[in-house]
């Protein structure tokens, strides 16, 4: 499974895309369409918010799990671009009738909120995804099969509307949703959802007692996991590997293999805290080169140097087996690249990674310079072609983290990667059965 290993955006989408040549299934398990995972083949752009990137390989199945959260209209308009880019969605692309349902009222909650005085801003992408999950874990969500049932979605809009309605009003003074506007629009979306709704737990695992292989593709990233990530900096999921077996119905022991993205540097979209982050000149030209600016919101990214503590704290909360890098070519025309080493608090070195955002506040990172190689690694596809201060920059990664590295990515197309034999020969040769 591939796994964030920061705060999101590592390039998960292009690296599931190379990846998913070798698997049958490719599975969601958390998240929505807060994600924007772009991969780009032959020139041509796909961002996918909510369908799995093996859509994009002919022959691979592609599964929404029960952990994501599904606007309705979101997923409807993803399909109908897919389909438009000559790509087969139907009898391909399957959504858990577990998964909960995004409604407007989530997204009018959320903007409210966020905007509320004494609130704290979080910075979210304005898509419901928090309100949805609430709902979820307070018992009183809808569910994709309930999206399906009319009679049940009709009282249960109506009944939620009305709720929702009385709250936004009183705590911030939001405009009214029209229950029997909104009941028309979703019972229209629910017709064409239908057929891509299956019990996909019992499909995955149906696949997986057939020998078939099966790719977990994480949204979001470790940092930004609701318990593990910086709360209340977070989103509202699971982003870590534990949450693909709760988030698809797969067993976790069936788990072999979880591979952590990270940039060869670091970034965050929204606030928060980001203890290896570089506010001037120096953070401007990553994101100017990185092209960092988020695929769902267009904010720019916040940008930063790579920081071990917290790969090493990532590596521990998911289990990283190998680690992939990307965004190499980023780096290449800096003279020195600093690597945050440690942690100090208060002037002491820790090795605590904060449970508090205002923990975060008094870390100082510590600074290792490596040297820049000033040369191209842009479309490599071999280690031996990398310049040696760049070997060595990934060597140090891989002795400070203890993980190897089993794959660089030189560029954003589908063939600009550099594969480690071992960790090519371990895709191709995975245990049956195992995700
Ligand atoms: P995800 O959310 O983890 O899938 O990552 P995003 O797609 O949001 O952000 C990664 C961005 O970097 C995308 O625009 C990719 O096209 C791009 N990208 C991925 N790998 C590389 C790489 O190795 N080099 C460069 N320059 N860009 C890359
Ligand atoms: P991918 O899958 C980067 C961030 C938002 C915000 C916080 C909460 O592309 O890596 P939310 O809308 O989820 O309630 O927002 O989480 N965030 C992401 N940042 N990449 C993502 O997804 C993100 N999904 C959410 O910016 O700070
Ligand atoms: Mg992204």
């Amino acid at each position: 499974m591939i796994v964030g290993a920061q705060w999101g955006d590592e390039g998960k989408g292009k690296i599931v895309d190379v990846l998913s040549e070798s698997f049958s299934v490719v599975a969601r398990y958390a998240g929505g369409h807060n994600a924007g995972h772009t991969v780009i083949i032959n020139g041509k752009k796909f961002v996918l918010q909510l369908v799995p990137c093996g859509v994009l390989r002919q022959g691979c199945r592609s599964v929404i799990g029960n952990g994501v959260v599904l606007d309705p209209m979101a997923f409807l308009k993803e399909v109908a671009a897919l389909r438009d880019a000559g790509l087969k969605v139907d009898g391909n692309l399957f959504v858990s009738n577990r998964a909960h349902v995004i409604l407007p009222y989530h997204r009018m909650i959320e903007l409210a909120a966020e905007n509320a005085p004494g609130r704290v801003k979080i910075g979210t992408t304005s898509r419901g995804i928090g309100p949805a999950y609430e709902d979820k874990m307070g018992r009183r969500g809808l569910r994709v099969a309930d999206l399906l049932d009319l009679q049940l979605l009709k009282k249960h809009i109506e009944n939620a509307v009305r709720e929702k309605n009385m709250i936004a009003h009183a705590l911030f003074n939001s405009e009214p949703l029209d229950a029997d506007k909104m009941y028309a629009e979703y019972a229209a979306a629910a017709e064409k959802i239908a057929p891509f709704v299956a019990d996909t737990a019992v499909l995955l695992n149906q696949a997986l007692a057939a020998g078939e292989s099966i790719l977990f593709e994480g949204a979001q990233g470790t940092m930004l996991d609701i318990d593990h990530g910086t709360y209340p900096f977070v989103t509202s999921s699971s982003a870590t590997s534990g949450g693909a077996a709760t988030g698809t119905g797969i067993a976790p022991n069936a788990i072999d293999s979880v591979i952590g993205l990270t940039k060869a540097y670091c970034t965050r979209v929204g606030e928060g805290p980001f203890p290896s982050e570089e506010k001037g000149d120096a953070g401007q030209q990553l994101r100017v080169r990185g092209n960092e600016f988020g695929a769902v919101t267009g904010r720019p990214r916040r940008t930063g140097w790579l920081d071990l503590p917290l790969l090493r704290y990532a590596r521990m909360i998911n289990g990283i087996s190998w680690l992939v890098v990307t965004k190499l070519d980023v780096l290449d025309e800096l003279a020195e690249i600093p690597v945050c080493v440690g942690l100090k608090i208060d002037g002491k070195p820790t090795g605590e990674i904060p449970a508090q955002a205002s923990g975060f506040d008094k870390i100082e990172c510590v600074y290792h310079k490596m040297p820049g190689w000033r040369a191209s690694t842009q479309g490599a596809t071999e280690f031996g072609q990398l310049p040696k201060a760049a070997q060595e920059y990934l060597a140090f990664v891989e002795k400070e983290t203890g993980v190897r590295v089993g794959m660089v990515s030189t560029g954003p197309e589908r063939d600009q990667i550099i594969f480690a034999d071992e960790f090519a020969r371990e895709m191709q040769t995975r245990s049956p059965g195992k995700v």
